[in-house]
């Protein structure tokens, strides 16, 4: 699929054409979100989300930043009333990221910042280069990160860490993020595109349905307490036996043994 805004564009991968790229691209702010970037990122997102061809998503802001926050400049003056709204426009995107019902990685190359961390925190998983910095600089704006990082990042590294980060603001570097489980993976700077799109595109042959319903299970249990997450789960797990997959993938097995089905996405 081809989608076209200014700061964000959705390409098709050049050699996986399961995966979409949402390229986030105003590089004379280091790719910071102003309502218009932000507003096409949750096109990005709706636009991915429905298009079947998509199979898997990487998240990318070119090599010198991820993304380094929200717009600054456009916040600084603005009152309560406006920022409930402004914010709700920074959570509502972001969500609509993290709801991508799909494999999604952040490629995180350069500066991972404020609302840039939390960019990275909606994905499924973060692949960051050797000099990368992520973090939540927000207290040294005076405020607190605004789009998610305070409830995303702990449920990802813990309380404590998460207080560490957001109470000093301090910028992690790749190695330090990989060890608290801030990224997955560190590779060279010049790799991290390629090393993002591997994570994903192998599960473009996977079973569409089911990887959906993976992603929904876990996301949505971790908000919820264990008796209702498994409810969740044991919802889902059985309506996938509506599925052409887990006819196709059970009936293989018997057939042929493990890990041999070929699955139709439906
Ligand atoms: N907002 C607006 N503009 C930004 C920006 C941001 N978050 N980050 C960078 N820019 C702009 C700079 O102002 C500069 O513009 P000019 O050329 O017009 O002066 C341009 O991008 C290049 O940046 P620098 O010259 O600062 O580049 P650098 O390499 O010296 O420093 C940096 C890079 C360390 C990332 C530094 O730019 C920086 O600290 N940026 C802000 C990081 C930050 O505090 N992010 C949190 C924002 S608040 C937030 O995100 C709230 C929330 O939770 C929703």
């Amino acid at each position: 699929m081809e989608l076209v805004g200014e700061f964000v564009r959705v390409e098709t991968d050049e050699e996986h054409s399961a995966v979409a790229v949402i390229r986030i691209d105003r590089p004379k702010a280091l790719n910071a979100l102003n309502a218009q970037v932000t507003r096409e990122i949750a096109e990005a997102a709706a636009g991915v989300s429905a298009d079947a061809s998509v199979r898997s998503v990487v998240l990318y802001g070119g090599e010198r930043a991820f993304v380094a926050g929200a717009d600054i400049k456009e916040m600084a003056d603005l009152g309560h009333a406006q920022m409930l709204e402004y914010s709700r426009g920074l959570q509502n995107a972001l969500t609509a990221v993290a709801r991508i019902p799909k494999p999604v990685v952040a490629a995180v190359s350069g500066y991972a910042l404020g609302g840039g961390c939390e960019l990275a925190l909606a994905a499924d998983f973060r692949v960051a280069g050797a000099k990368a910095k992520l973090g939540l600089p927000e207290i040294t704006l005076g405020v607190i990160p605004g789009a998610g990082g305070t409830q995303r990042l702990p449920r990802l590294v813990g309380p404590a860490r998460a207080k560490d980060l957001i109470f000093t603001g301090r910028h992690v570097r790749a190695q330090e993020a990989l060890e608290i489980g801030l990224v997955d993976e560190v590779v060279a700077d010049e790799e991290v595109y390629a090393a993002a799109v591997a994570r994903v595109a192998r599960f473009a042959d996977g079973p569409a349905v089911a990887l959906a319903a993976a992603k929904e299970t876990v996301d949505r249990g971790l908000e919820t307490d264990l008796d209702s997450g498994l409810e969740i789960e044991r919802l889902h797990f059985s309506g996938l036996f509506a599925t052409e997959d887990q006819k196709t993938g059970m009936r293989s097995f018997i057939e042929r043994g493990p890990g041999k089905a070929e699955f139709s996405g439906r």
